[in-house]
Protein backbone atom coordinates (compact mmCIF):
# COMPACT_ATOMS: atom_id res chain seq x y z
CA UNK A 1 0.00 0.00 0.00
CA UNK A 2 1.40 3.60 -0.90
CA UNK A 3 1.87 5.54 2.42
CA UNK A 4 -0.60 8.41 2.92
CA UNK A 5 0.72 11.73 3.86
CA UNK A 6 -0.54 14.13 7.18
CA UNK A 7 0.22 17.58 7.90
CA UNK A 8 1.13 18.76 11.46
CA UNK A 9 0.51 21.87 12.49
CA UNK A 10 2.11 23.17 15.82
CA UNK A 11 0.11 26.27 16.66
CA UNK A 12 0.25 26.24 20.66
CA UNK A 13 3.41 28.84 20.92
CA UNK A 14 2.68 32.10 22.84
CA UNK A 15 4.81 34.22 20.86
CA UNK A 16 7.08 35.72 23.42
CA UNK A 17 9.26 37.34 20.87
CA UNK A 18 6.50 39.64 19.41
CA UNK A 19 4.77 40.19 22.56
CA UNK A 20 1.40 41.83 23.22
CA UNK A 21 -1.93 40.00 24.06
CA UNK A 22 -2.95 37.85 21.26
CA UNK A 23 -0.76 34.92 20.21
CA UNK A 24 1.20 35.69 16.85
CA UNK A 25 -0.64 33.00 15.15
CA UNK A 26 -3.81 34.83 15.53
CA UNK A 27 -2.68 37.95 14.44
CA UNK A 28 -4.06 39.60 10.95
CA UNK A 29 -2.01 39.84 8.19
CA UNK A 30 -3.68 40.90 4.68
CA UNK A 31 -7.10 40.46 5.58
CA UNK A 32 -6.35 37.07 7.66
CA UNK A 33 -4.90 35.43 10.81
CA UNK A 34 -1.24 33.82 10.25
CA UNK A 35 -2.88 30.59 11.18
CA UNK A 36 -5.97 30.90 8.32
CA UNK A 37 -3.18 31.57 5.69
CA UNK A 38 -0.77 28.67 6.62
CA UNK A 39 -3.80 26.27 7.05
CA UNK A 40 -5.37 27.40 3.59
CA UNK A 41 -1.60 26.63 1.51
CA UNK A 42 -1.73 23.66 3.50
CA UNK A 43 -5.05 22.56 2.24
CA UNK A 44 -4.23 23.66 -1.39
CA UNK A 45 -1.95 20.84 -1.46
CA UNK A 46 -4.32 17.60 -2.24
CA UNK A 47 -1.79 15.17 -1.50
CA UNK A 48 -2.55 15.97 1.90
CA UNK A 49 -4.62 13.24 3.53
CA UNK A 50 -5.32 15.15 6.89
CA UNK A 51 -3.91 18.32 8.90
CA UNK A 52 -3.66 18.17 12.95
CA UNK A 53 -3.64 21.61 14.64
CA UNK A 54 -1.92 21.88 17.79
CA UNK A 55 -3.46 24.46 20.03
CA UNK A 56 -2.68 25.83 23.71
CA UNK A 57 -4.62 25.09 26.06
CA UNK A 58 -5.96 28.77 26.73
CA UNK A 59 -6.68 29.37 23.07
CA UNK A 60 -10.70 30.80 22.67
CA UNK A 61 -9.51 31.67 19.09
CA UNK A 62 -9.43 28.67 17.35
CA UNK A 63 -13.10 28.19 17.03
CA UNK A 64 -13.69 31.64 15.26
CA UNK A 65 -11.33 30.81 12.35
CA UNK A 66 -13.23 29.96 9.07
CA UNK A 67 -11.23 26.65 8.56
CA UNK A 68 -11.67 25.56 12.44
CA UNK A 69 -14.29 22.58 10.98
CA UNK A 70 -13.32 21.72 7.62
CA UNK A 71 -13.15 17.86 6.79
CA UNK A 72 -9.71 17.79 5.97
CA UNK A 73 -8.48 19.50 9.60
CA UNK A 74 -8.73 18.09 13.13
CA UNK A 75 -7.20 20.07 16.17
CA UNK A 76 -4.72 18.16 19.00
CA UNK A 77 -4.31 19.63 22.72
CA UNK A 78 -0.84 21.24 22.54
CA UNK A 79 2.57 21.30 24.61
CA UNK A 80 4.96 23.08 26.91
CA UNK A 81 7.71 23.05 23.68
CA UNK A 82 7.09 23.22 20.25
CA UNK A 83 7.91 19.56 20.29
CA UNK A 84 5.51 18.39 22.63
CA UNK A 85 3.02 19.66 20.74
CA UNK A 86 4.44 17.95 17.55
CA UNK A 87 4.39 14.49 19.35
CA UNK A 88 0.70 15.42 20.81
CA UNK A 89 -0.26 15.75 17.19
CA UNK A 90 1.36 12.35 16.15
CA UNK A 91 -0.82 10.59 19.20
CA UNK A 92 -3.67 12.10 17.87
CA UNK A 93 -2.70 9.82 14.62
CA UNK A 94 -1.94 6.87 15.81
CA UNK A 95 -5.67 5.11 14.44
CA UNK A 96 -5.45 6.98 11.04
CA UNK A 97 -1.37 7.13 10.14
CA UNK A 98 0.66 3.75 9.50
CA UNK A 99 4.35 3.34 10.59
CA UNK A 100 5.39 4.05 6.64
CA UNK A 101 2.91 7.35 6.08
CA UNK A 102 4.89 10.65 5.74
CA UNK A 103 4.15 13.79 8.03
CA UNK A 104 5.12 16.81 7.39
CA UNK A 105 5.30 19.24 10.24
CA UNK A 106 5.06 22.75 9.60
CA UNK A 107 4.88 25.96 11.63
CA UNK A 108 1.75 27.79 12.22
CA UNK A 109 3.96 31.19 11.95
CA UNK A 110 4.80 30.70 8.26
CA UNK A 111 2.07 31.52 6.74
CA UNK A 112 4.08 32.10 3.10
CA UNK A 113 4.88 28.75 2.38
CA UNK A 114 3.48 27.74 -1.30
CA UNK A 115 2.26 24.87 -2.36
CA UNK A 116 5.11 24.53 -4.84
CA UNK A 117 7.52 24.14 -2.14
CA UNK A 118 5.51 21.52 -0.71
CA UNK A 119 5.27 19.76 -3.79
CA UNK A 120 9.03 19.75 -4.21
CA UNK A 121 10.24 18.57 -0.89
CA UNK A 122 7.21 15.52 -1.29
CA UNK A 123 8.66 14.73 -4.69
CA UNK A 124 12.44 14.68 -3.64
CA UNK A 125 12.01 12.48 -0.23
CA UNK A 126 8.98 10.21 -1.34
CA UNK A 127 11.65 7.60 -1.81
CA UNK A 128 14.29 8.75 0.44
CA UNK A 129 14.79 5.91 3.52
CA UNK A 130 14.83 8.82 6.13
CA UNK A 131 13.48 12.28 5.06
CA UNK A 132 14.55 15.61 5.40
CA UNK A 133 13.42 19.43 5.30
CA UNK A 134 13.08 22.32 3.20
CA UNK A 135 16.18 24.34 4.50
CA UNK A 136 18.13 28.28 2.81
CA UNK A 137 21.76 28.55 2.22
CA UNK A 138 23.07 31.29 4.01
CA UNK A 139 23.87 34.27 2.11
CA UNK A 140 25.81 36.21 4.60
CA UNK A 141 29.31 35.36 5.84
CA UNK A 142 29.25 33.85 8.54
CA UNK A 143 31.18 34.52 12.43
CA UNK A 144 31.92 32.25 15.18
CA UNK A 145 32.40 34.14 18.39
CA UNK A 146 33.30 33.33 21.92
CA UNK A 147 31.19 34.41 25.31
CA UNK A 148 33.36 38.12 24.99
CA UNK A 149 31.99 39.30 21.63
CA UNK A 150 34.97 38.22 19.70
CA UNK A 151 35.73 36.50 16.46
CA UNK A 152 37.21 33.22 16.68
CA UNK A 153 36.79 32.01 13.23
CA UNK A 154 35.01 32.21 9.95
CA UNK A 155 33.20 28.82 9.23
CA UNK A 156 32.53 27.90 5.42
CA UNK A 157 29.35 29.35 4.23
CA UNK A 158 28.41 26.35 2.10
CA UNK A 159 28.42 23.82 4.71
CA UNK A 160 25.65 25.70 6.96
CA UNK A 161 22.03 25.80 6.36
CA UNK A 162 19.21 27.76 7.68
CA UNK A 163 16.42 25.02 8.35
CA UNK A 164 12.45 25.77 7.71
CA UNK A 165 9.92 23.57 7.62
CA UNK A 166 7.89 21.29 6.65
CA UNK A 167 9.84 18.90 7.73
CA UNK A 168 9.32 15.39 5.89
CA UNK A 169 9.67 12.27 7.90
CA UNK A 170 7.83 8.61 8.31
CA UNK A 171 5.13 8.44 11.47
CA UNK A 172 7.30 5.94 12.77
CA UNK A 173 10.48 6.61 13.09
CA UNK A 174 9.69 10.50 14.25
CA UNK A 175 7.24 9.03 16.91
CA UNK A 176 10.12 7.62 18.03
CA UNK A 177 13.06 9.85 17.43
CA UNK A 178 11.13 12.57 19.41
CA UNK A 179 9.61 10.19 22.25
CA UNK A 180 13.84 8.76 22.70
CA UNK A 181 14.51 12.85 22.80
CA UNK A 182 12.38 13.74 25.45
CA UNK A 183 13.31 10.50 27.32
CA UNK A 184 17.28 11.83 26.84
CA UNK A 185 16.14 15.83 28.36
CA UNK A 186 17.19 16.77 25.07
CA UNK A 187 15.31 20.18 23.83
CA UNK A 188 14.80 19.66 20.02
CA UNK A 189 13.58 23.05 17.81
CA UNK A 190 12.91 21.05 15.17
CA UNK A 191 11.99 17.86 13.92
CA UNK A 192 15.78 16.85 12.11
CA UNK A 193 17.24 17.58 15.58
CA UNK A 194 15.62 14.46 16.86
CA UNK A 195 16.46 12.22 13.97
CA UNK A 196 19.78 13.10 14.37
CA UNK A 197 20.15 12.84 17.80
CA UNK A 198 18.97 8.84 16.82
CA UNK A 199 21.82 8.85 14.66
CA UNK A 200 19.94 9.51 10.99
CA UNK A 201 20.99 12.59 7.90
CA UNK A 202 17.95 14.13 6.98
CA UNK A 203 18.25 15.51 3.42
CA UNK A 204 18.29 19.24 3.20
CA UNK A 205 15.96 20.16 0.13
CA UNK A 206 16.18 23.91 -1.35
CA UNK A 207 13.35 26.19 0.06
CA UNK A 208 12.31 29.90 -1.22
CA UNK A 209 13.63 32.10 0.78
CA UNK A 210 10.15 34.57 1.21
CA UNK A 211 9.33 30.79 3.75
CA UNK A 212 9.60 33.34 6.66
CA UNK A 213 8.49 32.65 10.54
CA UNK A 214 7.02 35.28 11.85
CA UNK A 215 8.99 36.02 15.09
CA UNK A 216 8.83 39.25 16.08
CA UNK A 217 6.73 42.24 14.97
CA UNK A 218 8.77 43.61 11.93
CA UNK A 219 7.98 40.08 10.20
CA UNK A 220 4.41 40.95 9.60
CA UNK A 221 4.49 43.74 7.07
CA UNK A 222 7.68 41.53 4.89
CA UNK A 223 4.57 38.61 5.04
CA UNK A 224 2.26 40.96 4.14
CA UNK A 225 5.30 41.95 1.32
CA UNK A 226 5.59 38.69 0.02
CA UNK A 227 2.06 37.24 -0.02
CA UNK A 228 0.89 39.97 -2.20
CA UNK A 229 3.89 39.44 -4.39
CA UNK A 230 2.59 35.76 -4.83
CA UNK A 231 -0.82 36.51 -5.75
CA UNK A 232 0.94 38.26 -8.97
CA UNK A 233 2.91 35.13 -9.75
N1 LIG B 1 4.65 26.03 19.19
C1 LIG B 1 3.79 25.03 19.70
N2 LIG B 1 3.88 24.67 21.01
C2 LIG B 1 4.77 25.25 21.84
C3 LIG B 1 5.66 26.25 21.34
C4 LIG B 1 5.57 26.61 19.99
O1 LIG B 1 2.96 24.49 18.97
N3 LIG B 1 4.80 24.89 23.12
C5 LIG B 1 4.52 26.44 17.77
C6 LIG B 1 4.26 27.92 17.62
O2 LIG B 1 2.85 28.20 17.75
C7 LIG B 1 4.82 28.22 16.24
C8 LIG B 1 5.88 27.14 16.02
O3 LIG B 1 5.73 26.20 17.08
O4 LIG B 1 3.86 28.08 15.21
C9 LIG B 1 7.27 27.75 15.99
O5 LIG B 1 7.61 28.25 17.27
P1 LIG B 1 8.00 29.76 17.58
O6 LIG B 1 8.17 30.54 16.35
O7 LIG B 1 9.11 29.72 18.59
O8 LIG B 1 6.64 30.32 18.28
P2 LIG B 1 6.41 30.71 19.78
O9 LIG B 1 7.01 29.69 20.69
O10 LIG B 1 4.96 31.00 19.93
O11 LIG B 1 7.21 32.10 19.90
P3 LIG B 1 8.30 32.52 21.03
O12 LIG B 1 9.39 31.47 20.96
O13 LIG B 1 8.74 33.88 20.62
O14 LIG B 1 7.55 32.48 22.33
MG1 LIG C 1 9.18 29.31 20.66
Amino acid sequence: MKPHYWAIVPAAGVGKRMGGAIPKQYLEVAGKTVLQHTLERLLSVERLTGIRVALGAEDGYWPDLPCARHPRIQTAPGGQERADSVYSALLSLEDCARPDDWILVHDAARLCLTRGDVLKLIETLSDDPVGGILALPVTDTLKAVDDAGLITGTPDRSLIWRALTPQMFRYGLLRKALADAAEQGKLVTDEASALELAGYQPRIVEGRPDNIKITRPEDLPLAAFYLERQCYE
